[in-house]
């Protein structure tokens, strides 16, 4: 399931709810959230509806148990991919990921925000070793029915872990981490990327597939067409720059960032996906990221650094 939003910077467009107002949870990543608003008393906030706009309906969510209810609900719906034929699109990530960050049979991987871990579960055969860890019961509920279902698969766990704590994994224990469409979902990405560098071992490597905040749809056309794009409220992308950025600041090094082939099409209207689809092809064949809609990128800790 890939799910998209709106970019950092174009927050101002965005469909923001006005009744039930919190601070963020923590203010280590202000320059990834809102700035903290003042709200009604506790206990007096009421849930506003889900947006009326064009495009997508913005749920409001402040804090990760927002994000939880929010993905719980995802869940009761078996959680089916929005945006294109689900095996031909799992596919496609899957090679990113390999080319990116080449898996090996002894790794131990882990996958951030694993959802109904169609990922890991398809990797699984490749490597040693793997986790998935979501911060939704609902999520981890599906994909530990779904690990059942394949018996042949015996080297899987998924757990309920937020990616900011990781408080199930172990320091330098992981090889490989990766998060493909979840990252721009979390809250304190600061936090979360430290907690990554944290469980890696030296030589580990971390590969995010995420939408791109600087691509045409996000920055441009929805918010000059009146389109909403968020699913939650408190959905964040970043751009190239900022994720490299973030990255090294956290102490990862040898960043790579590419672009992929990100389409929202299950989040606008046929026509749209369509020129989508047309200006995506135009992108990838004359080299123009702002076009391809998604972001890839792969750091490695080394030995020595941070
Ligand atoms: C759009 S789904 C993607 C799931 C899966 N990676 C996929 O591609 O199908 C995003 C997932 O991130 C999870 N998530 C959001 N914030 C999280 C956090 N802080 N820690 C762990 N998981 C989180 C959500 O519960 C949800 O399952």
């Amino acid at each position: 399931m890939q799910i998209g939003l709106l970019p950092l910077e174009q927050l101002s467009g965005a469909v923001m709810p006005t009744t039930k107002r919190r601070e963020p949870v923590s203010s280590s990543s202000a320059n990834l959230a809102l700035h903290p608003l003042r709200g009604p008393a506790p206990g007096t906030e009421r849930r506003t509806p889900r947006s009326r706009s064009r495009g997508v309906a913005t749920t409001p969510s402040y804090d990760t148990t927002d994000i939880r209810s929010f993905f719980d609900q995802c869940a009761s719906t078996g959680s089916p991919e929005q945006h294109g034929h689900p095996q031909r699109l799992l596919e496609y990530r899957l090679r990113l990921v390999r080319s990116l960050a080449r898996p090996r049979p002894t790794d131990v991987v882990l996958d951030l925000g694993c959802g109904n871990g169609h990922h890991l579960l398809a990797i699984a055969p490749e490597v040693a070793r793997g986790i998935g860890i979501d911060i939704s019961p609902g999520m981890i509920d599906l994909a530990r029915a779904r690990l059942q279902s394949s018996p042949c698969i015996t080297n899987l766990a998924f757990e309920v872990d937020d990616a900011k704590a990781l408080k199930g994994i172990a320091d330098q224990s992981i090889d490989l981490a990766i998060c493909i469409g979840a990252f721009e979902h979390m809250f304190e990405k600061r936090a979360v990327l430290a907690s990554i560098y944290r469980v890696l071992k030296f030589g580990g490597r971390f590969c995010c597939l995420t939408p791109d905040a600087d691509y045409v749809w996000y920055r441009t056309l929805a918010p000059r067409w009146g389109f909403a794009t968020k699913h939650l409220s408190s959905d964040r992308l970043v751009t190239r720059d900022h994720f490299s950025a973030l990255l090294d600041q956290t102490g990862f090094r040898r960043i790579r960032a590419a672009p992929w082939t990100f389409i929202p099409k299950g989040d606008v209207p046929a026509l749209i996906g369509l020129l989508l689809t047309v200006l995506e092809a135009i992108g990838r064949h004359a080299r123009l990221d702002s076009l391809r809609g998604g972001l890839s990128l792969c750091a490695w800790k080394e030995a020595g650094s941070a």
